[in-house]
């Protein structure tokens, strides 16, 4: 079989090195890739947006099937473009894709669903939203309706920083088309998890269950990133929260929406808020988590593909995922600077020595390869996936790949995993 993925970060560096385990993977093509998944797959500087030339290349090179790493492509409708041109491609289609692309319609599925999910408000009006946080006196999570790179969303502990955030999004516009309309929700507490399924659109499989590190520094301080580290399982999700999320989120989300006429196939993530027992959902994404999916494939051992075609092929009822035990940990290797400006084009070194350890694999994210050097080229430059008999032992694995690499002004977490620890 011959595979197109369409990324080039940690996500489809973990995506790409399972697919290639697969007997059934010829060849692998990537765009546009970095200097990681160079070494598994032929990168071609495509943009992920770029759909037209993404067909135009999958038709040329006659790739059986195409795997879209990004929501931007999925909300751009590039499934939708595939198969009407014959390809095969794993994702859902644009409509689908709406439950990422508009946290509106996203509410609106939940709230038809009867999912447990926070109250919520949704504004096209300036003015009028203004209104709505003078007089409500208590805090407030202020969101850009549309897609925003992760940045759109704004936790308001007082008024002011509400308003602030209402001035940004719709008055200023800093996130574009996505502030035409806000969506304002009550402030939820708890502990995040990642709840990332397969689904074909009536039957929803589990993939193992994980936990993202937003925050850039330890115990959760600082501005929000798109992930510091991740960890799988996440033991905040018992045998009977794992239960609940099913019966209460996955299942009456994906038959609301074939209710609706969306036969939703592809991932559906739900990113968790969890307290006294209830499963908050707080967003959908339509696509694998970054980082969360460089230990959940670390822990897989189903061959991928199958897992792909059961989905495209609506047969999911047929499969069952194997997981290995193990739990696997990924700590995230960031340019100095990030969130906010960073440097570029900086050599890293110890990849070799990293590469050398047992139970490790160093996912690349924002590298780019200069004759013999790799150099960073991203915020999140890389991610040291580790497993281990214990959620210890797969973090103390992880910690001494890391600290075999370096370059100048790297940061990351020293905390990856503790939570889970502390339970
Ligand atoms: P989202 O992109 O909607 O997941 O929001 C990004 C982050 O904002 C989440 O991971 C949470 O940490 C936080 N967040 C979002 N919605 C809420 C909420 N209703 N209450 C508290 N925190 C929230
Ligand atoms: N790690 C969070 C996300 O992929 O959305």
């Amino acid at each position: 079989m011959r595979i197109l993925v369409i990324g080039g970060g940690g996500r489809e560096h973990a995506l790409i090195w399972k697919l290639a385990q697969s007997p059934r993977t010829e060849a692998i093509y990537c765009a546009p890739g970095n200097a990681g998944i160079a070494s598994l797959a032929a990168c071609v500087p495509i943009a992920v947006n770029d759909i037209q030339a993404l067909k135009k290349f999958a038709r040329e090179k006659t790739i059986d099937l195409t795997v879209v790493g990004p929501e931007e492509p999925l909300t751009l409708g590039i499934v939708d473009e595939f198969e009407a041109a014959g390809l095969r491609i794993f994702g859902p289609s644009r409509d689908g894709a709406r439950m990422e692309g508009s946290k509106a319609f996203a509410k609106n599925i939940m709230l038809k669903a009867g999912v447990p999910t926070a109250a919520f408000r949704q504004f096209t009006d300036y003015a009028e939203a203004c209104a709505y946080v003078s007089g409500a006196n208590r805090p407030l999570v202020i969101k850009a309706d549309g897609l925003a790179a992760g940045k759109g969303v704004f936790v308001c502990r007082t008024m002011e920083q509400a308003r602030e955030a209402l001035e940004r999004v719709m008055a200023n516009r800093e996130f574009g088309e996505a502030g035409q309309s806000v969506v304002i929700e009550d402030c939820l507490s708890g502990e995040e998890a990642s709840f990332i399924c397969l689904t074909d659109g009536t039957t929803v499989v589990p993939l193992p269950s994980s936990q993202d590190h937003k925050a850039v520094f330890d115990n959760d301080e600082g501005p929000n990133t798109g992930g510091m580290g991740a960890y799988s399982p996440a033991p905040v999700v018992t045998p009977r929260m794992h239960a609940l999320v099913m019966q209460t989120v996955m299942q009456p989300v994906v038959d609301t929406l074939r209710e609706s006429g969306i036969r939703f196939k592809g991932i559906l993530y739900a990113g968790l808020m969890i307290e006294g027992g209830v499963p908050n959902v707080l967003e959908f994404n339509v696509r694998m988590g970054d980082p969360e999916t460089q230990p959940i494939v670390f822990r897989l051992q189903s061959d991928l593909i199958e897992l792909i075609e059961a989905v495209i092929d609506e047969r999911l009822h047929e499969i069952t995922v194997a997981v290995d035990p193990q739990p696997a940990v990924c700590v995230v290797m960031a340019a100095g600077g990030y969130p906010g400006t960073y440097e570029k084009g900086l050599p890293i070194t110890g990849l070799d020595r990293a590469a050398d350890l047992e139970d490790t694999m160093v996912f690349h994210a924002g590298t780019r390869q200069q004759g013999p050097d790799v150099l960073t080229n991203g915020g999140r430059v890389l991610g040291v996936t580790a497993r281990g008999a214990s959620i210890a032992a797969a973090i103390d694995t992880a910690y001494r790949a890391v600290r075999c690499i370096a370059w100048p002004g790297v940061q990351f977490r020293n905390d990856i995993g503790r939570k889970a620890l502390n339970r």
